[in-house]
């Protein structure tokens, strides 16, 4: 492998929020023109609860995807408190839904619908332990109580540590880990929880939110962390482990929502993430190990072939566009030193 080109298997992501509607069509591309499949996250507005709207939604993103691409939107259900454990594993079964998405209720963007007492979906959270089905968490207490700092460690001890002991055999992600609190914990648990990373979280700690000013644009949830907790972060991804797989959590929203009294949550990272991961593992020496995190990792948890086409890397600087539309991509108008060839 030449340092100045690097081909690995076609890369997924497992954590991707492709919205609806005209900004489904503006996003869409700039993911489909890397990953070959994604998990779809179901945080719309009406979330996705039912196999009749997952199987819409899909319709949805496969006719906005540009002609001739190679792309498979994975759908995931969103889990509410009158989700019915039938329901869950017909659309499973079905292969409509490769997970279920728990969001704590008013953890994130578009989760009042979400689960405030995990107790109150055991009952579907054992059907899933029974048939294989992956759990993807957000993996954060929603209790104004707890710092927002301290909202990712608190939730592992409050909900999954006890979850994981009541469920040992539901397969759980942990979706866009942000401390070493959480690594640790994902490197100590068995087989059956993984974790994805943002490349957002791999890049910034939480005082670039405030560098020289407020910085809406790195706002997102979980509020990235200390610079310990991102060292842990580049550890764990670059290590080859395969509990840690590729999760972009790209997240657009438009920049006058981000740029406001009280603005969203999000980061969009669609049109660059790959690029912005090799930089990393470049950074960190370890490009070898760029494969198993972005293309093989993630289909051997999900227990899906890897993907068989192959990308190629090259090294080059361009610039990340200022502005995507009317979203404000990661990094907007700083250089990248790799491209997709
Ligand atoms: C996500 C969004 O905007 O939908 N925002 C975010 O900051 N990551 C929701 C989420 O994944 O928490
Ligand atoms: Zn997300």
């Amino acid at each position: 492998m030449s340092s100045d080109a690097i081909t690995i298997r076609r890369p997924d992501d497992w954590h991707v929020h492709l919205r609806d509607g005209d900004m489904l069509k503006a996003v869409l591309p700039y993911t489909a023109r890397v990953f070959g499949r994604v998990v779809v996250m179901p945080n719309l507005s009406p979330p996705v609860t039912t196999v009749a709207s997952a199987l819409a939604y899909r319709e949805r993103i496969v006719a906005a995807l540009p002609t001739g691409v190679n792309f498979t939107p994975l759908m995931t259900a969103y889990l509410t408190e009158a989700t019915a454990p039938d329901e869950i594993a017909r659309g499973f079964a079905d292969k409509v839904w490769v997970a279920a998405k728990l969001y704590p209720a008013n953890a994130t963007t578009n989760s009042a619908h979400g689960v405030t007492d995990i107790r109150k979906i055991d009952a579907v959270l054992a059907r899933m332990a029974e048939i294989g089905m992956p759990l993807l968490v957000h993996g954060e207490v929603a209790d104004p109580a707890v710092d927002v700092f301290d909202r990712e460690a608190v939730f592992l001890e409050r909900v999954l540590a006890p979850l994981m002991a009541r469920q040992p055999a539901l397969r759980i992600v942990l979706e866009h880990v942000t401390t070493r609190a959480a690594v640790t914990f994902v490197e100590e648990a068995g087989p059956n929880l993984a974790a994805t990373i943002t490349a957002h979280h791999l890049v910034i700690n939480r005082n670039a939110l405030f560098q020289d000013g407020l910085r809406p644009h790195l706002y997102c949830l979980p509020v990235a962390k200390r610079e310990a907790d991102r060292l842990a972060l580049r550890r764990a991804a670059t290590s080859g482990g395969a509990k840690f797989f590729l999760g972009t959590d790209s997240a657009p929203h438009p920049v006058k929502d981000k740029e406001c009294d009280c603005g969203c949550a999000g980061i969009f990272s669609a049109p660059n993430a790959l690029e912005i991961y090799a930089r990393v593992f470049d950074e960190e020496n370890a490009l070898d190990k760029l494969e198993a995190f972005a293309s093989v990792n993630g289909p051997h948890f999900y227990r899906m072939p890897v993907n068989r086409e192959t990308i190629t890397l090259t090294r080059g600087e361009h610039a990340v566009a200022r502005d995507v539309g009317s979203v404000r991509p990661f990094l907007a108008g700083e250089t990248l030193n790799w491209r997709l060839a």
